[in-house]
Order: C-alpha cells, then structure tokens, then sequence
C-alpha cells in the first residue's frame, strides 16, 4: 500500500505500441499500492495485449468500444473519465498523442480524454524517428500547453533495432510520476505564489470604442501555464484576447491598465510576478460618458491623454510586500542589452526579458519568439523558440532562482 495511491482511482489508456506489455505490470504495480484501476484498451492496443490479461489483472472489466451497447449501458463514456481521478495513457504513441492534441475524439480512448476535466499523465512510446518529428514534437508542445503531463520516453535500445529516445518510461517511473502528480511534492514551484499579466489592455474612448494594441497574449499566457505546470499557485491577469485560457492558472479578466493594476494588487502578496503585458500607455483622459456622435459641420472630437500606470514599476518599487522576483519585457529593435538595462534600473525590477521585435522577425502575434534574458550580471541569449518553449524555460529558471539557485 501507499499513502499517496491508496484509494485513488485511475484511468489507465494502453494504445497500439509494443510497449504495451509493461502497461500490464504498470497495472500490477498500481493495484499493490492499493490504487483501484480501469482500463481502456484501444483497438491497436488490443493487437499487443489481450482484454484476457488487462482485465485478469485489472480486475474489473475493460473497455473498448465506444459504440456498445452493453458497456454504455453499465458505465457511459463520459462516466469513465468522471470516475476516475487521474487518467494515464501508456503506451501514449504518436498517434494517440497527434489526436490528443487536435481533439479528435472517434474511439472510446480520445473521447475518454477529450471529455475530462481531470489531470493526464501520458507515457510516450515510439520509434526515435517518430519522437524526434516535427509533427510530434509539435503535438508534445500543444499537449503541455493544454496541461497534460508527461513521463518519459526514455534513451535506450528499441524493439525496432534503433537507439535514441522513444522508450517507455519503465513500470516503477511511470507510478513515481502518478505519485508525484497526487501528491505534487516534486513539483520546483510548490507553495510558490506567481502572477502573470498577459495581453493588450483596452482604454476605453466612449462606451463602444476603445485604444488598444496587438499583443496576442500568447508569450504571457504560456508563461503562466508553465508556472502552473510546475506547481506555482499560478494567478493570470489578462487583457482581452482570443488566446485559450492556460490550465492550472486562476484567470482574473480585466480590460484596462487601472484595471490590471487593481487586480495584481489585490493578489498579494506575492512570490513571484511577470509582467508580459501590452500595458496601453495611455488612456483617455476625457472618456464619454456616451457614445460620441457623428454630427455633420460640428467639430470633430478630441481626445486628452492620460498617462496610465506602470504596472511592473508600481510592483518593482513597492515599499511593503515586494514580491520576491518581478521580471518585466522590453520590446526593442536594437541595443538589446544596452536598453534592457537602463529599463531594469527604470522600472526596479529584477530581470529583463529582451525580446527581439525587429521587422522580420514575426514576434507580434506570432507563435515564435527571440529573447535575451539580463538577470543579475548575466545577458543569456535564448536560441529562437516557440513562445510555450520560452515560457516553459523562464519557469524552469524561476524555479531555480526561487529555490535558492542564482538570480
Ligand atoms: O516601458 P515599456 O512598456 O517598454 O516596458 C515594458 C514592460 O513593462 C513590460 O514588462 C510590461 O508588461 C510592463 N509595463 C507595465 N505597465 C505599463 C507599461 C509597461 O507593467 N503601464
């Protein structure tokens, strides 16, 4: 028996992959830390391991066909998931990986997953070949994104003849990972309070119009999946954009800079913040009341400007309860260090992140970004990445500093 395992109930996926037949010791494993365990097994899967076995050693019945008549009637599709505290898929191959990732839900196994609000756990299994391709490198990224986690694949020979990695993560690492998703206790971040701001901030003219600008909210949102992912108590303060909300992370929506500031004052104290935001420096100082009319021969309106409050500065300078790590954004063209540095001093905040926003490099709105991070006495230029693999290294990097690594 184990502490941690002992009464939780898991949804166990086996797939199509010659790793299979460790999912049947996976079982094994789970149950003698008194863990109570269901399974899917997907028709491939079915070609590696028999129902016989899965259910002898599950013992209970397993499930397979996302049109039966008798299984819907006994337990319905969306009941398997809901049952379940945790779903694990092992062997995760590529393809059960590619339409995790898309959504695709045509067989009890990606209905199962896309119909849960429970945490996922997946062991990827392929060849090195297929691991390393773009595509699922690609679906990995969107994954971890949509929260999933992951255990493995290991380095090592392959059923396939080839080394590299693609392996299945054993039995025993497989149950560490399930142990540590229940109980969180290795996640860097656990206990750690962290606050994003993300996207552009709308200034309102007059009820219907606004000032506004074309951040995404991309790099911030993926900055607070990353820090929920690693166990942060994660708070996001957004602007308004289409960007799907980040799992893990408590989502607070706000519209304009007063707004934003607001928000993040109220969510201290804290550990740690980033400010990602298109923060609008101004607002309008003369806002209507109603909607400004079009009236012919009148002049046309004008607009006053006020200038809004700098968010990280406010943050950066508190006198009482600064948070342990502020890091802020500087969007230049050129001279990245030298004005990354004069914004640090600026804005008294700890780290810069400089990204490069030159002509060309498709930051804005795009799904890559190029950034230098000035921490300390340091300047580390970050090789060009997605902005999920930017954020998943700030939080690694915060996580080191937080835990007594350098600043
Ligand atoms: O001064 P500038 O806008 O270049 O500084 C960018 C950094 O400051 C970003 O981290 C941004 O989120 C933050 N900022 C803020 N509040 C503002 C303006 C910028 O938090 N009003």
């Amino acid at each position: 028996m184990s502490a941690t395992l002992s009464g939780k109930r898991i949804l166990l996926i086996i797939a199509g992959g010659i790793a299979a037949y460790k999912s049947l010791d996976l079982i094994r494993r789970l149950r003698e830390r008194g863990a109570a365990v269901r399974c899917i097994l997907t028709k491939a899967g079915a070609e590696f391991v028999t129902p016989l076995s899965v259910s002898a050693l599950s013992g209970d019945k397993v499930y397979g066909e996302l049109f039966s008549l008798t299984d819907e009637a006994e337990m319905g599709h969306i009941q398997l998931s809901r049952d379940a505290d945790l779903l694990v898929v092992a062997p995760a191959t590529a393809d059960i990986l590619a339409r995790m990732a898309a959504g695709l839900a045509h067989d009890l196994a990606t209905t199962a997953l896309l119909a849960t609000d429970k945490p996922v756990l997946a062991a990827p299994a392929m060849n090195v070949r297929m691991w390393n391709h773009p595509a699922t490198q690609r679906n990995l990224a969107q994954l971890k994104a949509d929260g999933v986690r992951f255990v493995g694949p290991n380095d090592g020979d392959m059923a396939c003849g080839e080394y590299g990695p693609g392996r299945m993560a054993e039995p025993l690492e497989i149950v560490a990972a399930i142990e540590a998703q229940f109980d969180g206790a290795d996640l860097p971040l656990k206990g750690i309070k962290a606050l994003v701001t993300s996207g552009p901030t709308h200034e309102a003219i007059d009820p219907v119009r606004y000032i506004a600008n074309r951040s995404s909210g991309k790099q911030g949102h993926a900055i607070a999946g990353a820090l929920a992912r690693l166990g942060a108590d994660t708070v996001l303060v957004s602007g308004p954009t289409h960007e799907p909300d980040p799992a893990g992370a408590r989502i607070v929506r706000v519209e304009s800079a007063r707004d934003m500031l607001a928000a993040c004052e109220a969510a201290l104290p804290l550990d740690v913040v980033v400010c990602a935001a298109a923060v609008a420096d101004w607002r309008v100082a003369n806002e209507a009341a109603q909607k400004l009319k079009k009236q012919d021969g009148k002049p046309l309106p004008s607009l006053t400007l006020a200038e809004n409050p700098d968010i990280l500065a406010s943050l950066s300078q508190r006198k009482k309860g600064r948070p342990r790590l502020v890091i802020g954004f500087a969007a230049e063209t050129e001279k990245l260090l030298e004005n990354a540095k004069a914004k640090r001093a600026r804005k008294g905040c700890d780290w810069i992140l400089a990204n490069d926003v030159s002509p060309g490099t498709g930051t804005f709105g795009g799904t890559r970004n190029t950034v230098h991070l000035l921490a300390g006495d340091s300047f580390e230029d970050w090789p060009t990445a997605s902005k999920e693999e930017v954020a998943d290294r700030l939080a690694h990097r915060i996580a080191a500093a937080l835990n007594g690594g350098v600043q």
